[in-house]
C-alpha cells in the first residue's frame, strides 16, 4: 500500500535533524549533545594520552575518528566536527595551546588596541586540515545523520585573544570595548570576516549545518551586544548560504535571544538557565535547540528522566532539537548519555 507523502515516518534527506532545523515535524525529536566527543569517553582519553589536543584537531583522520565514534556510540542524529573555536586565532599569528588545568592559552595576548590594525590578513587555507576532516566525516556518516560544522563567534574568540585564555570577569576585553570602542569593533569585524569564510569553506567541504558559539557573550548588555557583537556575528553568518541551517548559541544569553537571532541565525540554542517555553515565546516560529542542564547527567536515570520529559513537552514536535544547555562535563558517565539519547528517541517516536 502506498504511504501518504505527509507521513512523518518518511525521513527526508539529512534526517530528523535537518527536518527540525527547517521547522518541519521530524519522525522523532532529533538529539545531539554539545561536547559529545570529549574527555568523558575513555577512548578519547586514551587517544589524548598519545596525541596533543592541537595535533588531534589538525589531523583529519583522527578528528574524523573522534567525531564518528561519539555519534555512533551515542546514536545521535547529528555529529559535530571535532575541532575548536580557537583554531582561527592561529591565522592571526597567535599560538594556541591547551595547558592541562589552565584551559586554552593564546600567545601573545592582544592588550594594546593600537595592535588591532596591525594584525596580519588571515589566509583561510591555513585551516585546510579542518576542511579535510569535514570531507572525511561526511563520507563516513550515514545519509540520515547530519554533520554540524562550527566556529566561535567574534566576541567570544576576541575575548580569548585579548585575555590570553579563559576569563572570569573579562576585564581586558571589556576595558577595550568601553575604552577603545573603534579598535574593538575593528577587531570583531576582522574576526567576523575570517569566520564567515571559515564556515563557508566547511559547508563547501560537506557540513550540513553550522553552529556559531558565542559562549561568553552573555556577559554583556543587549545594547553592547547590538553595537559590537551583532554586526560581526552577522558578517560570519551571512557568508553561509541560506539553505544551510545556522544555529546560534551562547551561555547565559536569555536576555539576548532575539538580538542573537537578529544576527542571522535560523535556529536558536537555549542554555539551561533559560526556560525553553519562554524562549519559544520570545522567538516565535524560529526553531530552538536545548536545554537540559548537563550536570543532570551525573544523576541517576530516574532524575534524568524526570527533568527531560518536561523539556520535551516545552520543545514540542516541530522545529525543535533536543540538546543540553551547555557541554557535557568530563566526569559524566557515558551510560547516562546513551540513556538520555535513547530516552528522547523512544519517548518521541510514534
Ligand atoms: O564534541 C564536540 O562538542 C566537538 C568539539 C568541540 C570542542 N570544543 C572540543 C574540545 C567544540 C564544538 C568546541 C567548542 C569550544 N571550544 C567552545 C564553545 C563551546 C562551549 O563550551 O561554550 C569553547 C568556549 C572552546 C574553548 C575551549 N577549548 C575550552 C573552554 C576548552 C576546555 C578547557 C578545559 O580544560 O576544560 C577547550 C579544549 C577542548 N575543546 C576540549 C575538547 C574535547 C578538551 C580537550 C582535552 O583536554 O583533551
Amino acid at each position: 500500500m502506498a504511504e501518504t507523502s505527509s507521513s512523518p515516518e518518511r525521513t527526508s534527506v539529512g534526517g530528523p535533524f535537518l527536518d527540525a532545523c527547517q521547522g518541519r515535524t521530524p519522525s522523532h525529536i532529533p538529539v545531539w549533545l554539545m561536547r559529545q566527543a570529549g574527555r568523558y569517553m575513555s577512548e578519547y582519553r586514551e587517544l589524548r594520552s598519545r596525541v596533543s589536543f592541537m595535533e588531534l584537531c589538525h589531523t583529519p583522520e583522527l578528528a574524523c575518528e573522534v567525531t564518528i565514534h561519539a555519534a555512533r556510540v551515542l546514536d545521535t542524529d547529528a555529529a559535530i566536527l571535532f575541532a575548536d573555536i580557537l583554531l582561527i586565532l592561529e591565522l592571526f599569528g597567535t599560538k594556541v595551546s591547551l595547558v592541562g588545568g589552565k584551559g586554552p592559552q593564546v600567545e601573545p595576548a592582544l592588550r594594546d588596541p593600537s595592535q588591532v590594525a596591525l594584525l596580519p590578513e588571515p589566509d583561510l587555507e591555513g585551516l585546510s586540515t579542518v576542511y579535510e576532516a569535514v570531507r572525511l566525516i561526511r563520507k563516513e556518516l550515514p545519509a540520515d545523520r547530519a554533520l554540524i560544522g562550527f566556529a566561535g563567534a567574534p566576541f567570544t574568540v576576541a575575548s580569548y585573544l585579548i585575555e590570553g585564555g579563559p576569563s572570569k570577569n573579562f576585564e581586558n576585553t571589556k576595558k577595550m570595548m568601553f575604552g577603545a570602542p573603534e579598535q574593538f569593533a575593528l577587531l570583531l569585524e576582522k574576526i567576523g570576516r575570517a569566520t564567515g569564510e571559515y564556515l563557508r569553506r566547511q559547508v563547501e567541504a560537506g557540513a550540513d549545518a553550522v553552529q556559531l558559539f558565542d559562549s561568553w557573550v552573555g556577559n554583556i548588555s543587549e545594547a553592547d551586544y547590538r553595537r559590537f557583537a551583532l554586526p560581526a556575528s552577522r558578517l560570519a553568518l551571512a557568508a553561509v548560504p541560506d539553505h544551510i541551517p545556522k544555529i546560534h548559541f551562547g551561555k547565559g544569553t536569555g536576555h539576548l535571544l532575539s538580538a542573537m537571532r537578529d544576527a542571522g541565525a535560523s535556529v536558536m540554542g537555549v542554555d539551561e538557565m533559560t526556560n525553553l517555553g519562554w524562549a519559544r515565546e520570545q522567538l516565535g516560529s524560529t526553531p530552538v535547540q536545548g536545554n537540559l542542564d548537563p550536570i543532570l547527567l551525573l544523576c541517576d536515570r530516574e532524575t534524568i528522566k524526570r527533568h527531560t520529559l518536561p523539556i520535551l513537552e516545552q520543545g514540542g514536535r516541530s522545529g525543535y532539537i533536543f540538546n543540553l544547555g551547555h557541554g557535557i562535563v568530563p566526569s559524566t558517565p557515558v551510560d547516562n548519555v546513551r540513556y538520555l539519547v535513547d530516552l528522547v528517541h523512544e519517548v518521541t517516536s510514534r
